[in-house]
């Protein structure tokens, strides 16, 4: 086979053989197909599209590209959830012990990552000792037992979707769907769970603005991982606005307990519980989400959830008593409130740059090296349709620097106040299945 020919063939718009895909991957992750040729072969796919099967051979390819993850030495069903990204996203924190709650086996690997706040591992760290760093028996031993633990991401994961995202980051192909759709699921099916729940966000603050858009990147990666035999359906809910109040670290960790003890936002608790209501069908604990809605709600209000959280933390070397006190988590030195400049009612709040005001107070990483200030963040007053009065606090500043005009700015900008009255935002826009 020459690349040549899969390049001519992908720009006339004729699909390509599964032996034809896994060349194209095998090649480029090698290295005896060049940027040059790969570059061309994306755009042609950019303009041409793929077919669910050539999208879905294309998944498989990338996942072979490197290790898998084996999950077999964990009894039952391991459901995973994905989110495509949005801001003060602390539904993981809140729905890995909530259907843990339920048996339901959560085995998750967790790395490091760039954005507005650290990942899941790095709010945890805000429970002091906890530590991800266990052998893989003992991370089995303990979903066998507990059915939630956390491990580091170790092994090689689909080295083949790392070098095809970094091309398309500078070839302008990074908004094809098939690419998009691949990229996420090839990750996702690597990971080795057997069914996966998709939370694709739309709005200002997501990867996908619009719900059309939003609605063929969910249809599409569900017809792969069904087409590859593994269970998933996505749920599209609204990143117009961040999720919950909190958006940092420790100040997640704490709305993440709050919620698991039905005190939480109203927003955060209805994600989780739509989410979660998904989990525990594709898990085959419950025949209908209304059942399963009713099962999740019963282990929040009996305080199962959060036992199970608390023996999670426990059982990787977390002290608890920063979950029974919120108090003792770590708190920044300086709370700011900031006021309103006029009345209205609140009709927009740019998600992405509440994210960029909660970095510039060191709640995330720009770069590898950074370090994280686990305490610092925000905490929203206000949301989409709530009422403001002139100098009432829409939000509050959680920092350890006295200086935050540039945070303040920022917030000012994100929040667009109107005259008139503002109805709710819509959370979840579609379910796929
Ligand atoms: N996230 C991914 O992992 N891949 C993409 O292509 C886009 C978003
Ligand atoms: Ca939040």
């Amino acid at each position: 086979m020459r690349m040549v020919d899969m390049i001519e063939k992908k720009r006339d718009g004729h699909a390509l053989t599964k032996e034809e895909i896994q060349f194209v991957i095998t090649g480029y992750t090698e290295g005896s197909i060049p940027d040059y040729q790969m570059s061309a072969f994306q755009m042609a796919v950019y303009f041409q599209g793929m077919t669910v099967e050539e999208t879905a051979d294309f998944t498989m390819a990338i996942v072979e590209s490197g290790d898998q993850v084996d999950l077999s030495a964990i009894d039952g069903v391991k459901v995973d959830k994905h989110s495509t990204g949005g801001v003060g996203d602390t539904t993981t924190l809140v729905l890995a012990p909530l259907v843990a709650a339920l048996d339901i086996p959560v085995a998750k690997m967790s790395g490091r990552g760039l954005g507005h706040t650290g990942g899941t591992l790095d709010k945890l760290e805000a429970v002091p000792g906890f530590h991800i760093e266990i052998t893989d028996k003992e991370f089995f031993d303990l979903v066998n037992t507990n059915k939630i633990a956390v491990i580091g991401q170790s092994g090689n994961i689909t080295p083949a979707d790392k070098k095809i995202y970094s091309l398309r980051d500078v070839t302008a192909t990074v908004s094809s769907i098939p690419l998009i759709a691949s990229s996420i699921m090839s990750k996702k099916i690597a990971a080795g769970s057997d069914a996966i729940v998709l939370d694709v966000k739309v709005g200002t603050g997501a990867f996908m603005k619009d719900l059309a858009m939003a609605r063929e990147l969910a249809e599409e990666m569900v017809q792969i991982g069904n087409q590859i035999g593994r269970h998933t359906m996505a749920v599209i809910s609204d990143m117009n606005q961040p999720l919950g109040y909190a958006i940092g670290n420790a100040l997640e960790v704490k709305e993440a307990v709050e919620t698991l003890q039905g005190n939480g936002p109203e927003d955060l608790h209805e994600l989780c519980l739509t989410l979660g209501s998904h989990m525990v069908r594709l898990a085959g604990k419950a025949d209908s989400t209304e059942e399963a809605r009713k099962m999740l709600e019963e282990v929040i209000q009996n305080g199962k959830a959060l036992e199970v959280f608390k023996l999670f933390l426990r059982s990787q070397g977390g002290d608890t008593s920063v979950i029974d006190d919120l108090s003792k988590l770590p708190t920044a030195q300086y709370q700011i409130d900031v006021p309103a400049k006029e009345s209205g009612f609140v009709s927009a709040i740019t998600a992405d740059e509440i994210g960029t005001a909660a970095m510039l107070l060191g709640a995330g990483r720009a770069t590898k090296e950074s370090e994280i200030d686990l305490a610092v963040g925000l905490v929203l007053h206000k949301k989409i349709g709530d009422p403001v009065k002139v100098g009432e606090s829409i939000v509050t500043i959680h920092s350890n620097t006295e200086d935050v005009e540039a945070v303040k700015e920022k917030i000012y900008h994100a929040y667009d106040l109107s005259a008139t009255e503002v109805g709710p935002v819509t959370l979840v826009h579609d379910e796929i299945t």
